[in-house]
């Protein structure tokens, strides 16, 4: 799979359950890698409420209480909303149509072979998951990738059969109801806009790959469509697709942009996870912050302070491979190898670091707080662009099911 996108101006989606604050794994896991998107390619970040109710459809409350907090965390990371587009499932009721038919072909076998399905029902024993939502969600998350033309789409490996389901509903999709009806048209206008030149190079080189084969010309008209500046992401999927002679499907199949398993684990090693209590949220005041480091857990051979320990066996060694300069670890190490130093004291520069990492956060994040209407005239704005996209997406889905009379 190629992880490596080029830096054009090709759609990425993501989102994120709005179920609770924000903690320093899905900073490092997650939220990082959104940020450097952000400049690089055209990013959709979303909240994804009704993902949330599939879980969460008895206790909506903490799914209300955390839709806006998520925001102001994103926004806290660095998300730019001038840069990106931030908007809100539940507005975009656009996501539930392209749901209720991509649902209409997709095999219910699809859907129980999902990984995640009897996973998540083994995990979460306390909530009643065997529901027709919950069943369905991965096609919910189809549906608000394909809806946008997701070329790349940055989740953890937990996420990547869903993506691979997505590929697969788009497929089919485009199976069944198949290619564009005014494909011809289109490619003569697109043609017409890179001039008379480029177009005859242009046929002569289909031609060339098409009647004999010739790789090297598809090679050559393919790149040149993809850098060239006269045509949109659209547009050259559709010339593309003309040069090999498929035709433009409707829906576009993405790809998993696997995000790096986070190097921070939880306050115990485990994973961080709210659900574990081992969380330090981005946004946790100091006093909790300083509390929950000084009770991390440790290296168990070291009972007294006399005792030496073994840095691969502490938590809180895993915290300064994130955290902490080359000096310092050097000195954690020694100093932990050789009983040189406490426990307590080990721990203090990393405290040192996660406030001063949280620091720009809680500047960035300031203004929202102080002032949430605007976290939400953000929604607003990234709901209405978002909506444009998926209205568009749906006139041509329509169009293709022919049931646009
Ligand atoms: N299912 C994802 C999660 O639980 C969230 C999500 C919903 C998502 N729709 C998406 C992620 C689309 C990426 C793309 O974390
Ligand atoms: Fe862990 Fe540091 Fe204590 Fe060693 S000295 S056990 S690395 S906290």
């Amino acid at each position: 799979m190629d992880n490596n996108p080029t830096p054009t101006q090709e759609r990425v989606l993501s989102g994120m359950r709005p179920t609770g604050a924000l903690h320093l794994g899905h900073y490092h896991g997650a939220l990082k890698n959104w940020v450097r998107l952000q400049s690089e390619m055209s990013c959709y970040y979303f909240v994804a409420d009704w993902h949330a109710l599939t879980t969460h459809y008895e206790s909506r409350e903490v799914i209300a209480k955390n839709v806006y907090e998520m925001v102001i965390d994103w926004l806290a990371a660095g998300l730019d909303p001038n840069q990106c587009t931030l908007f809100l499932q539940s507005r975009i009721p656009e996501h539930a149509e392209l749901f209720t038919l991509l649902a209409m072909g997709t095999p219910i076998g699809w859907l129980e072979r999902v990984p995640t399905y009897k996973d998540q029902q083994d995990k979460l024993k306390d909530k009643d998951l065997s529901t027709y939502g919950f069943l369905g969600y991965p096609l919910l998350q189809a549906a608000d990738i394909l809806i946008y033309k997701a070329k790349w789409v940055p989740v953890g490996e937990d996420q990547a059969s869903h993506v691979e389901l997505t590929r697969e509903a788009a497929r089919r999709f485009n199976h069944l109801y198949g290619r564009e009806t005014d494909f011809e048209a289109r490619v003569q206008a697109s043609l017409a806009k890179l001039g008379k030149d480029a177009a005859k190079r242009l046929e002569k080189s289909r031609k060339a790959f098409q009647e004999a084969g010739d790789a090297k010309a598809m090679e050559g008209a393919l790149g040149f469509m993809a850098t060239t500046p006269l045509l949109d992401n659209d547009e050259r999927d559709r010339l593309a697709g003309w040069f090999k002679g498929t035709g433009k499907a409707v829906l576009v199949e993405p790809q998993a942009l696997l995000t790096e398993a986070s190097k921070l684990p939880g306050l115990d090693g485990q994973k961080m996870s709210k659900s574990y209590g081992n969380s330090i949220a981005m946004r946790e005041d100091k006093a909790s912050i300083e509390h929950k480091v000084r009770r991390m857990p440790t290296d168990p051979a070291r009972i007294k302070r006399t005792d030496v320990g073994d840095p691969n066996k502490c938590p809180v060694w895993q915290f300064h491979k994130v955290y902490s300069d080359a000096p310092t670890q050097a000195w954690a190490s020694l100093g932990c190898t050789t009983a040189g130093i406490g426990c307590l004291e080990c721990k203090q520069p990393v405290i040192d670091a996660i406030l001063k990492e949280q620091q720009p956060m809680l500047a960035r994040a300031e203004p929202y707080v102080s002032n949430p209407k605007i976290v939400r005239d953000i929604i607003d704005a990234g709901t209405d662009r978002a909506r444009a996209t998926a209205r568009q997406t749906m006139a041509e889905v329509r169009t293709a099911m022919g049931i646009d009379y």
